[in-house]
């Protein structure tokens, strides 16, 4: 029987507990369940609203309920609906009248607002450490590739030559984005809606300032209780940083598909990442970041399934609200499956250094190194642009290479053009003139290589003691 039947006379059908029931889902917000209900129950008692023993009482019991989660070892039934109803219903049945009281001044309205924020508060965590991971694996093998000349793209379209590692430092610096991101939202999440109640708190005198340092919420309790219950932003925020993360991904993705590809071979994957054909004995697939661009569109379904879900909904709490759980933990389970394949991928790849440098050595990616020269010897930018783009299609037309027009060929659409102009042809001399602030000259990706261990470094610790956290976050064994 669920613990509000006493206004009904008729009993549910069991189609109609299926449809309502969310344990199925939900038993994986156990852990902070118990660690909110612990701290209620704490507030109540300094408050003098239920007796210290009481308290007691309630957390040893859940203590023990806690563990018999743990082990597998507790029964979850769709009768008693959500993981709410199912720790407080073990605990009546421990403790009768005491375990009674643990939802005073409560609601599940408040307390799955709470739960949901505490699983976050621990998931962002463990994925960010995952994250860092997918960093790592970038930096490393941006050092072992440091000096690895290959062609960089616009429109996929030869562009100017670049190092692999300032590629690869790409998406370090795109990942920290992702991590900050993660970071201001668990921020906004620090207000504790404990108190709240159903919408509109309680008669009670709790103090919502304990029930929040309790549970570590720096920003304190929630202003409104009417928010408090009503709102999910926070979980549309967490999803869609999870969304950008993705993104960021599945860009990764395609670039590493499109480098292992028979065209470019600029990489190989190691064998353990790729899986064959079940027709084509010499297939060797990338699937797993074929997968990974895959997944973002399901994390973009959920963060679109939320949003939908809560467009339109009348204040305050409606029922349609306990639909954001499966989006949310789908997309947290995808993003923690990519962050644990990846670092592996990525450095298993083995780099075709000379292909991508023979790529990088088409003498047409240097025209733009050829346009600033002439800027050097007081050509304005425009017309430097336009002389060097007579002398690209003076080398079309005729099939000739711009290194072997000669100067006189030269000189004739270019005035200033000197000896200068003829040996800029070179992918190594076009990156060492490139050592600017966040450019791709050699010694400027070794500095911002040295940043990034550095910076890795420092996380590392903090990243190993969410490890053990991380093991914790998943789903009860029934
Ligand atoms: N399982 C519900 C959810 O996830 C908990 C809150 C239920 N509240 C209620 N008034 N029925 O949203």
């Amino acid at each position: 029987m669920p613990l509000w039947d006493g206004r009904f006379s008729e009993e549910r059908k069991n189609s109609l507990i299926d449809f309502s029931e969310s344990i199925s889902f939900d038993h994986r917000l156990y852990r902070q369940d118990i660690e909110g209900s612990r701290a209620h129950v704490k507030m109540l008692a300094l408050s003098e609203i239920i007796s210290q023993d009481t308290a007691d009482a309630i957390c040893g019991e859940l203590e023990s309920i806690q563990r018999r989660i743990d082990a597998g070892d507790f029964k979850f039934s769709h009768e008693l609906e959500d993981i709410h109803m199912h720790i407080e219903s073990a605990l009546i049945k421990a403790l009768g009248d005491e375990g009674a009281r643990v939802h005073t001044a409560r609601s599940r309205n408040d307390q799955v607002a709470l739960d949901v924020r505490l699983y976050l508060r621990n998931c962002s965590t463990c994925l960010s450490a995952g994250m860092r991971s997918i960093q790592t694996a970038l930096v490393e093998k941006a050092e072992t590739e440091s000096e690895t000349i290959m062609p960089g793209f616009t429109h996929l379209q030869h562009a100017q030559p670049v190092l692999f590692a300032h590629h690869l430092l790409a998406y370090v610096e795109m990942l920290e984005r992702d991590l900050g991101r993660l970071s201001d939202c668990i921020a906004r999440i620090s207000e504790c809606p404990l108190g709240s109640g159903a919408i509109a708190g309680t008669t009670l005198p709790i103090n919502r300032h304990l029930s929040a340092e309790l549970l570590n919420f720096t920003a304190g309790p929630s202003n409104n209780s009417m928010d408090s219950v009503s709102d999910r932003d926070f979980v549309c925020e967490f999803i869609s940083c999870l969304a950008i993360f993705a993104m960021h991904m599945s860009r990764l993705s395609e670039d590493i598909i499109l480098w292992s590809s028979q065209e470019f071979s600029f990489i190989e994957l190691g064998d353990a990442y790729c899986t064959g054909s079940s027709l084509m004995p010499q297939k060797k697939n990338p699937d797993l970041a074929e997968l990974t661009r895959g997944k973002t569109g399901r994390i973009y379904g959920s963060l679109i399934s939320v949003l939908t879900t809560c467009k339109g909904l009348p204040m305050s709490y409606n029922r349609d609200l306990q639909e954001d759980k499966e989006a949310l933990f789908d997309a947290i389970d995808t993003v923690r499956k990519i962050c644990s394949v990846y670092p592996g991928m990525i450095s298993s790849i083995k780099v075709n250094s000379e292909r991508m440098l023979r790529a990088a050595s088409d003498p047409f990616l240097m025209a733009t190194d050829m346009a600033e020269l002439l800027v050097r010897k007081g050509v304005p930018f425009r017309e430097a642009h336009s002389r060097v783009g007579k002398l690209v299609r003076h080398c079309r037309e005729n099939s000739v290479s711009p290194e072997k027009v000669g100067l006189d060929a030269m000189k004739a659409i270019i005035p200033e053009a000197d000896e200068d102009c003829l040996s800029l042809f070179c992918p190594k001399k076009s990156i060492a003139a490139r050592e600017l602030i966040g450019g791709t000259g050699f010694k400027e990706v070794s500095k911002q290589i040295r940043r990034w261990k550095n910076i890795l470094l420092k996380k590392k610790q903090a990243n190993m003691l969410s490890d053990a956290k991380c093991k914790r976050m998943s789903a009860p064994a029934n």
